[in-house]
């Protein structure tokens, strides 16, 4: 029955939404991408400063991701991935371990990030049981990290927005309080950390070792969980305290990994080479779904035997592997490597980062700036001397997304944090706009 409010026409239910926000504010209706740019049905344009939930690199419509993928849609749309391969797949999994950190040697594909960390977390687990320890089923997560939204990975997610809602339905893991380089318990600031955070992950693995099978974390910056950076050192002790318990360093890479904290991938800054490396969002440039986890040697011969029913990793999905998707991840390493993209991207990461230091510094209600790469968090606060956060209830963050929509970005915040994540074609000019944009629409929010 109509009531007035519109909600009989929502036929589409979005994600991350409260579907009641539409009455006020229906959906963007979006009708093309070039660039970093997103136009709507009414040619209104607005920079992609999030890249499209981080997935975006090389901007809309890249002509070399579309080429390729076009050429292979009139080849092979898709094909049954076990019992099969194809040259997409086999290029991409040549590509994706000639830019690893040494020692990961095994690509195993799927087709999302959620799945790619159940993959992950089970086989961490199975290659135990199949070495004879099926004890080890339990996983160190650390405080405020996301992993995803499937049950498994729900169970490894800190971020209780996300997961609290729907614990009686998944097991949850072990949770380890994570560094919080903002308020550090240790009286520490950025500069004279030495990671004594890390003694509460040490105590963990100390306390639970025999049943562990692995510790999962995203390197360097926990983003869904608020873009909260901590420094490599805090991975390179991860990497040391695991490798001595004989257990597993899971990286979950899914938004980090590609470039975006300024390497390839951000455990390379820590010189520390994951058991498991979970990769999906920029693996196609934002084009297409796909993911994948890269593994060792020994994990892969844990489950190298005589049969399927007898150790055989059983984890599949309908899209495995998907042959567009692997065309789409081959131009977008394709293009890593003629642009010599992590190269050319730092001279753009810093120009970003003195953008938005610049407009913000003067701002009161700014608690801390923070950057890793390309990601720029700035993070508001009602009183950040007294570290005040605005109530909830005030929507301050939302109403600045609003604001930044007017004028032409697209800066979906995360709570009251706005952050800076833009495709790498970005320009000089176009990161003053979007840093314009930004400041001027927290001035017409906060004053
Ligand atoms: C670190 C991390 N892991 C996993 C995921 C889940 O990926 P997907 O949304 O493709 O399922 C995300 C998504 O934001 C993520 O940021």
């Amino acid at each position: 029955m109509a009531d007035g409010s519109g909600r009989e026409s929502m036929r589409i239910w979005h994600p991350c939404t409260q579907m009641k926000d539409h009455e006020a504010y229906p959906p963007v209706f979006m009708d093309r991408g070039q660039g970093i740019y997103l136009y709507d049905r009414e040619g209104n344009a607005y920079i992609d400063a999030i890249s499209s939930w981080w997935v975006n690199l090389f901007g809309h419509a890249n002509p070399r991701i579309v080429e390729r993928v076009t050429e292979q849609l009139s080849r092979l749309e898709h094909v049954i991935f076990a019992g099969a391969t194809h040259a997409p797949a086999e290029e991409l999994a040549e590509r994706l371990l000639a830019v690893a950190m040494p020692g990961l040697s095994r690509v195993f594909f799927a087709d999302n990030g959620s799945c790619a960390v159940e993959a992950a977390l089970k086989m961490s687990h199975a290659s135990f049981r199949n070495l004879g320890h099926p004890e080890k089923c339990r996983f160190l997560f650390l405080s405020n990290g996301y992993h995803g939204e499937t049950a498994g990975a729900l169970g490894v997610c800190g971020d209780r927005l996300y997961a609290a809602p729907f614990k009686p339905l998944f097991i949850e893991q072990i949770e380890v309080p994570g560094p919080d380089c903002l308020a550090c318990p240790h009286g520490r600031t950025r500069e004279t950390c030495d990671t004594e955070c890390f003694a509460a992950m040490e105590a963990a693995i100390d306390a639970h070792k025999a049943e562990l099978a692995g510790v999962i974390v995203e390197p360097l910056v926990q983003c869904a969980g608020g873009m909260r950076m901590y420094p490599p050192a805090y991975l390179a002790k991860l990497r040391r305290a695991t490798t001595e318990a004989g257990i597993h360093f899971i990286a979950d890479e899914i938004a980090v990994g590609f470039g975006r904290t300024g390497s390839m991938f951000a455990c390379e800054q820590a010189g520390a080479t994951p058991d498991f490396m979970c990769l999906s969002k920029g693996i196609t440039g934002g084009t297409l779904p796909l993911s994948c986890v890269l593994t060792t040697d020994a994990v892969f011969d844990a489950f190298y035997h005589d049969y399927v029913e007898d150790k055989a990793f059983l984890h599949s999905h309908s899209y495995t592997g998907n042959p567009l998707a692997c065309a789409a991840a081959c131009a977008t390493l394709r293009i890593f490597e003629e642009d010599d993209v992590i190269a050319a991207n730092v001279a753009r990461i810093a120009y970003l980062q003195e953008a938005v230091r610049g407009r913000f510094a003067g701002c009161k209600h700014v608690a801390e700036i923070r950057n890793t790469g390309w990601i720029t968090a700035v993070e508001l606060y009602a009183d950040p001397g007294r570290g005040e956060p605005f109530d909830w209830r005030s929507r301050t963050g939302f109403r600045i997304y609003r604001a930044a929509l007017r004028r032409g970005a697209w800066l979906r915040n995360l709570g009251d944090i706005v952050y800076f994540m833009p495709p790498y074609v970005i320009t000089n000019e176009e990161i003053d706009r979007l840093a314009d944009i930004a400041i001027d629409s927290v001035r017409e929010v906060l004053g």
